[in-house]
């Protein structure tokens, strides 16, 4: 048996069996209920779950796994690989943990009620601002794709100082794939704003991507890093989704594993969007596509699965005079439309 092997099944022994849950979830359940009136459900933690031993929830704390909502939103398979269980024991965690959050079904009183915490950062441009509807949506994902030079890195830099104007406790998250970061960027914004420059670089946090794995790393540790540091995070900017994916996966033999693998970095994605009500935002270039022969005849890179999961998406692009147009392709209670604007060294400004 390799150490690996041993390790799995020591934390098997220490942290949790089929047994353990089976015997312990009734009681365990009841008690948890009764709790529930007097707690909020912040406060239960990967050791409430039933069987869950240290050994086990520091496993599960290594791969990402930060609290109870993370478990509940988590799918069997991918839970039993990463806390070294069976499917059988993943598959209970999970019910246990949606159970005791009262996951399901909610009334649409109760969507709404979630709906009036959505908060929208302002682009600083009015017509683009209204062609999203106030502006970028907190809870979401916004995808915008187009060409180089098009404003996506742009509108990135914006949206970290933006949030801050919108909420001066606010930080932003920065994944940088491209080595496109500029601090010396966020100082205009700063200043076009009228806010403090330092107070607004220390309230975000970069780093830079190698590659597509660390990439997906990186966003998976994004909840850790909330919870520990207590982070006001709105706004998280993945600058680029896919370029390191579309330069890793190359022909078509290597597509269905991309494609998988892009599926979970959006997953971890939208979870983040929804449990900490922050906006995530991602660019994505653009190929030409062969097969449109009128029109503009390029198509996002990422294909449906990026398309799917996004909330909003934007394709920009080079309009006249140095104007760029925004173009709405899908939200999901908005008309599309397009806007007009322009980047200015302070910020964006309606042409
Ligand atoms: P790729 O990452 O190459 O795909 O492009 P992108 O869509 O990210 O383009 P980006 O957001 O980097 O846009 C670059 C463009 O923004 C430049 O060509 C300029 O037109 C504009 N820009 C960048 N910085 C400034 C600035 O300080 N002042 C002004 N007026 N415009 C700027
Ligand atoms: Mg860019």
């Amino acid at each position: 048996m390799d150490a690996e092997a041993i390790s799995r099944d020591d934390s098997l022994l220490v942290g949790i069996s089929e047994e353990s849950v089976i015997v312990k979830e009734e009681p365990e359940k009841k008690s948890r209920k009764k709790m529930k009136n007097e707690e909020k459900e912040k406060e239960l933690t990967l050791y409430d779950l039933p069987g869950v031993g240290a050994a086990t929830a520091e496993r599960l704390k290594e791969a990402g796994y930060d609290g109870v909502m993370s478990i509940a939103v988590s799918s069997p398979g991918k839970l039993a690989e990463d806390a070294g269980v069976s499917d059988a024991v993943a598959r209970k965690l999970i019910q246990f943990a949606r159970d005791s959050l009262k996951m399901g079904f909610i009334s649409g009183v109760e969507v709404l009620e979630k709906r009036a915490r959505v908060q929208k950062i302002s682009t600083g441009s009015k017509s683009f601002d209204a062609l999203l509807g106030g502006g970028f949506e907190t809870g979401s994902i916004v995808e915008c794709f187009g060409e180089f030079g098009s404003g996506k890195t742009q509108i990135g830099h914006l949206l970290a100082v933006n949030c801050q104007k919108m909420d001066p406790t606010a930080h932003a998250i920065y994944i940088d794939t491209e080595n496109t970061f500029r601090p010396e960027r966020i100082k205009q914004f700063a200043d076009g704003l009228g806010l403090e420059t330092d107070k607004v670089l220390k309230n975000i946090k970069v780093a830079k991507a190698y590659n597509s794995d660390h990439q997906m790393l990186l966003a998976e540790k994004i909840s850790e890093m909330i919870n520990e540091d207590k982070l006001n995070v709105k706004v998280i900017i993945v600058d680029s989704l896919t370029a390191h994916f579309r330069a890793e996966f190359i022909g078509r033999g290597t597509l269905a594993d991309r494609q998988q693998k892009i599926n979970r970095h959006m997953h971890t994605l939208l979870k983040l969007a929804d449990m900490h009500n922050l906006c995530v935002y991602v660019t994505n270039q653009v190929q030409s596509d062969p097969a449109q022969f009128f029109g503009d005849p390029t198509k996002a890179v990422g294909g449906h699965i990026v398309a799917h999961a996004s909330t909003f998406r934007i394709y920009l692009r080079k309009g006249k005079k140095g104007s760029r147009v925004a173009k709405l392709i899908d939200a999901p209670n908005l008309p599309d439309g397009e806007a007009n604007f322009m980047v200015e060294t302070s910020g964006l400004k309606d042409v």
